[in-house]
């Protein structure tokens, strides 16, 4: 049987192009009669099911792509459905959309007409699979294994930058290094070096991660400073420049960070981008993972704000009924909510620590690039690719305005401090500040030569700072606008010193 399958199958692809139209009036396939005994292997989700999605489906079911809302990347997803709802029943592979789609009865059939038909042996397995009770893989699909090197020397883009809460001192990544600098006079003060970091190969680096820094963060009591990478993130004291910690196990990079107001929590937010979003919730100190918010986006999630505190009644407490004339005072206990926003277009709102969602705001046409909130907790702000900042109003639930912010995209968003006042910045060379309240432009900061990635500001908007592919770590003056520093990484010969030898 299975020479004969291998037969047609040859033929079928030595066949010239326009005989190959034939794919197109493929009926139904009438699967060939396959017991788990027949398998050169015991049958397994990961041996069988998903190497033959990889080989067919995942092309238009994974990743960026999901046609008909289904994700064939992983058995979680599939399990989850596509927008029929679920296509796996177990057990009953002639009720599964799946087999039938594959099998060619259902009105869809898959791999769509045009495409290469399963064969017999393929159909055969799935519905074996599913009539076995479309049991989970027993081992966890290993993480691709993805090789990271050093970039070379000449790649030297700022991906991200921080400013200390005293405004003293201000952090630039550049590729896979961070520089510290005295924010006053533009000194170098230390580059951040792990110890003990190696290639591959054993071969040292003398860097803060192996492989490029994309995100960073200072502690609101400018203990830490915390620096987001491929897979990782190191909690340097800020004081000594000394490595604290390492968190290791991320999907893939990590693209944002934050901490909650009073400094108890950290916020890391990435995943990889051919599967979830990933957010996860550290308490700080111990560095405990508090809450890892599963599920939470279809993609890359590239930021995450908590609210300003709110006060909840406290366990055990009743909310008093709203109508009450005398309404009982209960005990309360303060308590966040964290807004996240993915490549998936979504802006959302979590209850912490549980983790319920609360609210989903849609009306980005590209991916969401960053989210914040603002310190009275009412309005939400969310930097798009699209080129907008869209301002939400959280209790409506609904959209307020739109921005149109920046001639290419939104690449962060950040509020100062308690202001109803964010910056922005993004790919047209750009450093603005807009109110939130009216959506108008209060402040444009100018010099950058190419896209910028990254900013920062000090907790009151007195510092200001921005970074991007020109490699400069700009400072600014935040209260009249004024450039104050162009920051050059610390081995590059500053052209002021020049100047100051002719003297
Ligand atoms: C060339 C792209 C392409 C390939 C390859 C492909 N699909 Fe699809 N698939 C689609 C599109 C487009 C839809 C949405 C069809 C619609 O509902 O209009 C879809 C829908 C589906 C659905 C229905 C989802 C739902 O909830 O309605 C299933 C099941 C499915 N595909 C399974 C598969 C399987 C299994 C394979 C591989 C054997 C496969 N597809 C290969 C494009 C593809």
């Amino acid at each position: 049987m299975r020479l004969i399958c291998t037969c047609i199958a040859l033929c079928l692809l030595s066949l010239p192009a326009s005989a190959q139209e034939k794919f197109k009036e493929v009926g139904p396939i009438k699967e060939i009669p396959l017991k788990v005994t027949d398998l050169k292997k015991p049958l397994d989700y990961l041996e069988h099911v998903d190497a033959l999605f990889a080989k067919r489906c995942t092309v238009c079911h994974s990743g960026n792509i999901k046609e008909g809302k289904l994700d064939l990347g992983s058995y979680e997803t599939l399990m989850r459905g596509g927008k029929s709802g679920d296509v796996v029943k177990p057990g009953k592979s002639q009720d599964s959309i799946l087999y039938k789609a594959v099998q060619r009865t259902h009105r869809r059939p898959m791999p769509p007409k045009g495409d290469e038909p399963c064969t017999q042996e393929e159909v055969a397995l799935i519905k074996l699979w599913i009539d076995d009770g479309a049991k989970a893989p027993k081992n966890i699909k290993p993480p691709k294994e993805i090789f990271v090197t050093p970039p070379p020397s000449n790649v030297n883009p700022v991906r991200a930058v921080a400013v200390s809460p005293d405004k003293n001192i201000v952090a630039g990544a550049r590729g896979n290094q961070i520089h510290i600098y005295d924010a006053g006079s533009g000194a170098h003060v230390r580059t951040l070096v792990s110890p003990g970091l190696k290639t591959k190969e054993g071969k040292d680096v003398k860097a803060a991660h192996i492989s490029l820094v994309e995100s960073m963060c200072w502690s609101p009591d400018g203990k830490y400073l915390v620096s987001g990478s491929f897979r990782e993130i190191t909690i340097w004291e800020a004081a000594t420049g000394e490595e604290r910690h390492k968190i290791k196990g991320f999907a893939h990079i990590v693209v944002a960070m934050t901490f909650s107001p009073d400094g108890k929590f950290l916020g890391v937010a990435g995943g990889s981008p051919t599967a979830d979003g990933e957010v996860k919730i550290f308490d700080v100190g111990t560095w405990a993972l508090k809450l890892d918010l599963k599920n939470c986006h279809s993609d890359t999630v590239y930021g995450l704000s908590f609210s300003p505190e709110l006060q909840v009644p406290a366990p055990g407490e009743k909310l008093p009924d709203p109508n009450a004339k005398n309404p009982p005072k209960i005990k309360t206990v303060p308590a966040y909510m964290l807004a996240t926003c993915s490549a998936d277009k979504f802006v959302k709102v979590w209850n912490l620590p549980d983790g319920k969602a609360v609210k989903s705001f849609e009306g980005h046409t590209h991916h969401v690039l960053d989210v914040g909130w603002a310190s009275d907790g009412k309005l939400l702000a969310s930097a798009g690719a699209d080129n907008t900042v869209k301002i939400w109003d959280f209790e409506k639930g609904e959209q307020a305005r739109t921005i149109n912010a920046h001639g290419k995209q939104v690449t962060r968003l950040m509020f100062i401090g308690k202001k109803a006042e964010f910056l922005t910045c993004g790919g047209d060379n750009a450093v603005k500040k807009f109110n939130a309240t009216n959506g108008g432009n209060t402040g444009n900061y100018a010099g950058g030569t190419d896209f910028i990635y990254a900013i920062g500001t000090s907790p009151d908007g007195a510092v200001i700072v921005a970074g991007g592919q020109d490699g400069i770590v700009r400072v600014y003056n935040g209260t009249n606008s004024q450039l104050t520093r162009s920051l050059l990484p610390p081995d590059a010969q500053p052209p002021m010193k020049q100047e100051e030898k002719k003297k």
